[in-house]
């Protein structure tokens, strides 16, 4: 098949290209570069794929580009592309992230709508931040759950999963919206806690924790992030999917495991960062029975891939 694959110089972009083309499909990536971490980064993302004949790129701002010569043939859509990160979207960001997640995937989903061969599916990357800051007694949260996002990046994310939803309902896109639970793994973006943490420990700097540490996320592999998307490009059935690791632990846990992996860790305590929810948690039962999908890479083995590669190339 041909595929589309939005954002694909990014981390999750760049390992769901790969997978496709080592399935055999012809892969189309899309990225405009935002220079939000370093384009040599990207670079490196996207080396192995460069090699590949099954592979081209498009430099690209889907916002504003046109999009049917770029889609053409496409079958199936994969949306990754972004302006992610919870923290940094106050203040004077926010034009960019409605750029980015708003604008981008609503023009997206009108050069689809439109098509004379209508797409197989239309994968977005969605993400458990439409949740907000869940009470402990809501969790594990449910695509059924109240979504209030608490940062302006959430909201941005939500708008794109309500126009992915409505473009599904009323005119037919057959779309599918993945609420990702922090990502993790090999080529992590810079600014997320474990390229973060592995990097200090890497260097004998303290590791800058926020909070108290006892905030929980429902970790996910990219390897197994990358299977949601799969099976969303098979499966019938469209809508929204919660997509967890299968084991929410605490960042104090997380970084008692890191110490076993690297070695020993010096704690930089900071405050709490604005937008930074308590617990994120997936009830995956809906992703499992539909999707068949089911997290096979635990905490350990997916920190020590990710310190692996942070030893590779740094
Ligand atoms: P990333 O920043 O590494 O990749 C996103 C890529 O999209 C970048 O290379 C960027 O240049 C490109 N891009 C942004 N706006 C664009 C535009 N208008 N036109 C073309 N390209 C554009 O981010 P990531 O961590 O790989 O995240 C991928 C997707 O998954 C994003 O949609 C993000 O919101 C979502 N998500 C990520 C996580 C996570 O933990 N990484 C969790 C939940 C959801
Ligand atoms: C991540 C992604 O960055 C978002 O793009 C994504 O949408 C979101 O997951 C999601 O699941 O929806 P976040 O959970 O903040 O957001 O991911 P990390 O940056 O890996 O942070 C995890 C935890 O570690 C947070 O509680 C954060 O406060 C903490 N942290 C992060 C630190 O203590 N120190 C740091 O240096 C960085």
């Amino acid at each position: 098949m041909r595929i589309a694959v939005t954002g694909v110089a990014g981390f999750v972009g760049s390992h769901l290209a790969e997978r496709l083309v080592s399935l055999g499909h012809e892969v189309v990536g899309i990225d405009r570069f935002t220079d939000y971490y370093a384009r040599a980064i990207k670079e490196r993302n996207l080396a192995r794929l460069r090699d590949e004949a099954r592979f081209s790129l498009v430099e690209a701002d889907i916002a504003t580009c046109e999009l049917a010569p770029i889609l053409e043939g496409a079958e199936v859509v994969f949306h990754q592309a972004a302006q992610p990160g919870v923290r940094a979207s106050w203040g004077q960001s926010f034009g960019g992230y409605l750029h980015d997640n708003v604008l981008a995937t609503q023009r997206l989903l009108e050069a689809l709508k439109s098509r004379k061969d209508p797409i197989r599916r239309l994968v977005y990357a969605s993400s458990s931040s439409v949740y907000g800051n869940t009470e402990e007694r809501e969790l594990p949260t449910r695509e059924s759950s109240p979504t209030k996002p608490y940062s302006p990046y959430g909201v941005t994310k939500l708008a794109g999963e309500h126009l992915c939803e409505l473009y599904r309902m009323n005119l037919g896109v057959p779309t599918t919206s993945l609420r990702y639970f922090t990502v993790y793994g090999p080529r992590q973006r810079p600014d997320m806690a474990f390229h973060r943490f592995i990097t200090a420990a890497r260097r004998g700097e303290p590791i800058p924790l926020y909070g108290d540490g006892e905030q929980t996320r429902d970790f996910t592999f990219i390897a197994d992030a990358v299977d949601a998307n799969l099976a969303a490009m098979e499966a019938a059935e469209g809508g929204v999917f919660n997509i967890g690791g299968g084991s929410r632990v605490t960042v104090n846990e997380v970084l008692a495991t890191l110490g076993e992996v690297v070695g020993p860790l010096r704690i930089d305590r900071r405050e709490r960062q604005l937008g930074d929810v308590h617990h994120t948690w997936a009830d995956a039962t809906r992703a499992r029975t539909l999707l068949g999908y089911a997290p096979k890479v635990s905490l350990r083995e997916g920190l020590r891939a990710e310190a692996a590669w942070l030893a590779e190339v740094s």
